[in-house]
């Protein structure tokens, strides 16, 4: 299953499907086999890079709606 990156109105970024994440330094969470996670987006997590539901708590406003992007710039 491809993975799926949700971008959640006043919430955070939801991946659903294949996925791995790592810090900086290249080590990977251990994700107790979760297929579904969500990703703040607002900053006030207190469990980052996780959502913990602060973004209610904060009163996080953001409206998203898809997009089309321009080209990405060559690189030089
Ligand atoms: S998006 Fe949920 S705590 Fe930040």
């Amino acid at each position: 299953m491809a993975t799926k990156i949700g971008v959640l109105n006043n919430g955070p970024l939801r991946l659903e499907g294949e996925f791995s994440i790592h810090d900086a330094e290249g080590r990977e969470f251990g994700l107790a086999g979760r297929t579904v996670i969500s990703l703040c987006r607002c900053g006030h997590s207190a469990n980052k890079p996780f959502c913990d539901g602060a973004h209610n708590r904060e009163g996080f406003q953001s409206q998203i709606e898809a997009r089309e992007l321009p080209p990405p710039k060559p690189k030089l």
